[in-house]
């Protein structure tokens, strides 16, 4: 396994191998959710690229750069056995050299649910996945159904900026208890950790109300408003019953439907996400 930082190296490295590659781009202080999209590119492509970048322009003013959890050493001892070719761990100043001044922006997709409360991050997003693509070349790139709009946006900017690769999203991760996994779990201390569970239990008691019959979007957000309401720790920020494509909030569930919410706990926010359909 080769670890580079640099564009030249990156390239040269790339330019030594003729077969499929993928690419997992992910932002370091890897668990198993990681793992497992470097566990389908490697089940899919000859070759695999992993990226790891605290992109700093995804994140917003008020949130956690500076403190988001960082550690190359284990990431690196994660990866090593899985048979990653390259990781590609560049420093913010070969993203964004001095003068940098090219954003990409995904439209409509962006505005509701996440890119309604965290102004500016998917813009960081696109931006930073377009280099990464434009960098390693891959013929398919991996990404967690955990962040159910970063998936559905990076789809989009594929299709309208013709990227030749094709975009695969991976199942959700969870913890025994039910927690989606992400490195900010790291941040929930005792109690916050027990009542984050809540985020799956409304998830859960949504689906359990669409299976017998329960076709009313509003009746199904409130069960999840419901659920986390009941849990006194938990600040509700959104629920969500939107069409799967399109993110728009549906009167009526019909097709492939997203149920998603974000709650914080203590200073963490978590977010959480099931498909109905
Ligand atoms: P990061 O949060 O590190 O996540 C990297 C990838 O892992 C994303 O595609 C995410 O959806 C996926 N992932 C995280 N938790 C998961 C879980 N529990 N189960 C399955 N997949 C999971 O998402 C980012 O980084 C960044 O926004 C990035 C795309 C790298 C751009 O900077």
């Amino acid at each position: 396994m080769k670890t580079v930082s640099t564009l030249f190296d990156l390239r040269t490295a790339r330019l030594s191998f003729n077969g499929t590659v993928g690419l997992v781009p992910t932002m370091g202080y890897l668990h198993e959710g990681h793992l497992s999209l470097i566990r389908q590119a490697k089940a899919e492509c000859e070759h695999v690229f992993v990226s790891i970048f605290v992109n700093p322009t995804q994140f917003g003013a008020n949130e956690d750069l500076s403190k988001y959890p960082r550690d190359l050493e284990r990431d690196l001892s994660l990866i090593e056995p899985l048979g990653v070719d390259v990781v590609w761990n560049p420093t913010p100043e070969i993203m964004y050299p001095a003068g940098y001044q090219t954003w990409v922006e995904v439209d409509a997709l962006t505005h509701p649910l996440e890119g309604a409360i965290r102004a500016g991050h998917f813009k960081g997003v696109t931006t930073v996945v377009a280099k990464l693509f434009n960098a390693v070349q891959p013929h398919k790139a991996y990404f967690g159904q955990k962040d159910a709009q970063q998936a559905a946006v990076i789809r989009q900017m594929v299709r309208d900026l013709n990227f030749p690769l094709e975009v695969v999203v991976c199942p959700i991760i969870r913890e025994a208890d039910g927690l989606a996994m992400s490195s900010r779990n790291k941040y929930l201390e005792g109690a916050d950790r027990a009542a984050a569970v809540v985020l799956s239990r409304a998830l859960n008691a949504a689906k359990k109300e669409y299976e017998g019959g329960e076709r009313s979007a509003e009746a199904l957000r409130r069960k999840m408003k419901e659920v986390i309401e009941a849990e006194p720790r938990a600040q509700l920020q959104y629920v969500s019953c939107a069409d799967y494509d399109s993110l728009e909030e549906l009167e009526v569930v019909k097709g492939k439907t997203l149920l998603s919410m974000a709650v914080i706990l203590g200073k963490t926010r978590l977010i959480d996400n099931f498909v109905l359909g």
